[in-house]
C-alpha cells in the first residue's frame, strides 16, 4: 500500500521512525511519498496561503499549490484523495478497514483556517475527520489514519491476533489486561487468569468485554451483533442488577 502526503510539514511524518510502524516501512509493508506543498508556493517567499474572500480570521490554503503537488504523484498512484477536516465524516474501525484494503491514498494535510473550497470540490474524494475537535494540523489526523490503517496491513503486526481481538473489531471494547506481578499496591490480577483453564479465561475475557462495553461505550451496543450467548449473558447482568 501507498500513501501520497501532501503537507507544508513533511519532517512531522519522521515520527514514523519509531515502533511497530517503522518495521513495516523498513519492510515496504507500505510506502510513505511525502510531497512539501511549499514547492509549489506562489512565489519565492514560500507562499501558500491567502486572506480568505468575505473577510473573516486566519489564512486559507490556496488551491494552486495543492493542485500542483497532486500533479506530481503519477496518476497511477494518486489512489482515494482525502482531506483530513474536522468537517468530514467521522473516522472508525470499520472504515479503517475499508481503506487498509485500497492499493493507493493520497492524504490532504490542511492548515490555518482549511483549504479553499474549490480545490476540495474538484480534487477530494473524501474528507475524513478524527473526532469532534480541532487540531492546528491535518498532519496528526493524517498520522493516525496511516497507523490506524497500517497495523491492519498483513504483515505489520506480529501476532495477528492482536489485531482482530482489538477495541471495535467486534463491536465491543477489548476489556482489562493485565501483566506482572500478580499483586501490584494490595491489587490483585483476577484469579481465573493465573488459572490456566482456557475456557474459563475465555469466558471471563468475553464478560469483561462485555460490561466494559456496557459501562463506558453504551452506545456500541446498538450496533453490534451479539452472539447468544453474550446477548444472555448481558441480559443476566443487567437484571441482576450487577452493572
Ligand atoms: C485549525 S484547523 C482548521 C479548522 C477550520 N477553521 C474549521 O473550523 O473547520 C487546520 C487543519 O487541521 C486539520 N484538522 C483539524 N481538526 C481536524 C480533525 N478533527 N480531523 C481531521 N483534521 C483536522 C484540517 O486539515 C484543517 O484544515
Amino acid at each position: 500500500m501507498n500513501f501520497n502526503v501532501l503537507t507544508i510539514f513533511p519532517e512531522i511524518f519522521d515520527i514514523f521512525e519509531s515502533g511497530v510502524i517503522s518495521k513495516a516501512l523498513a519492510n515496504k509493508n507500505f510506502s510513505l511519498n511525502c510531497l512539501n506543498i511549499r514547492d509549489h508556493a506562489i512565489n519565492k517567499h514560500g507562499q501558500i496561503d491567502a486572506k480568505p474572500y468575505g473577510g473573516g480570521e486566519g489564512m486559507v490554503m490556496m488551491a494552486e499549490p495543492l493542485k500542483k503537488s497532486l500533479d506530481d504523484i503519477p496518476k497511477k498512484e494518486l489512489g482515494h484523495v482525502i482531506y483530513l477536516s474536522p468537517q468530514g465524516s467521522k473516522l472508525n474501525q470499520s472504515k479503517v478497514i475499508t481503506l487498509s484494503k485500497m492499493e493507493s491514498l493520497t492524504l490532504i494535510c490542511g492548515r490555518y483556517e482549511g483549504v479553499d473550497q474549490r480545490f476540495i470540490d474538484k480534487y477530494v474524494d473524501e474528507e475524513i475527520s478524527i473526532g469532534d475537535f480541532i487540531l492546528s494540523g491535518g498532519e496528526y489526523a493524517a498520522i493516525c489514519l496511516i497507523d490506524s490503517i497500517v497495523r491492519n496491513i498483513p504483515g505489520t503486526i506480529g501476532n495477528k491476533e492482536s489485531v482482530t481481538n482489538d477495541t471495535f473489531s467486534n463491536g465491543l471494547l477489548k476489556g482489562s489486561v493485565y501483566t506482572r506481578p500478580e499483586n501490584f499496591e494490595d491489587l490483585d490480577v483476577p484469579e481465573v487468569l493465573l488459572s490456566g483453564n482456557h475456557a474459563k479465561i475465555e469466558d471471563w475475557k468475553m464478560t469483561n468485554s462485555l460490561i466494559q462495553t456496557h459501562l463506558r461505550r453504551p452506545d456500541l451496543l446498538n450496533d453490534v451483533k451479539l452472539t447468544n450467548k453474550q446477548r444472555k449473558l448481558l441480559e443476566e447482568l443487567t437484571s441482576k442488577d450487577i452493572l
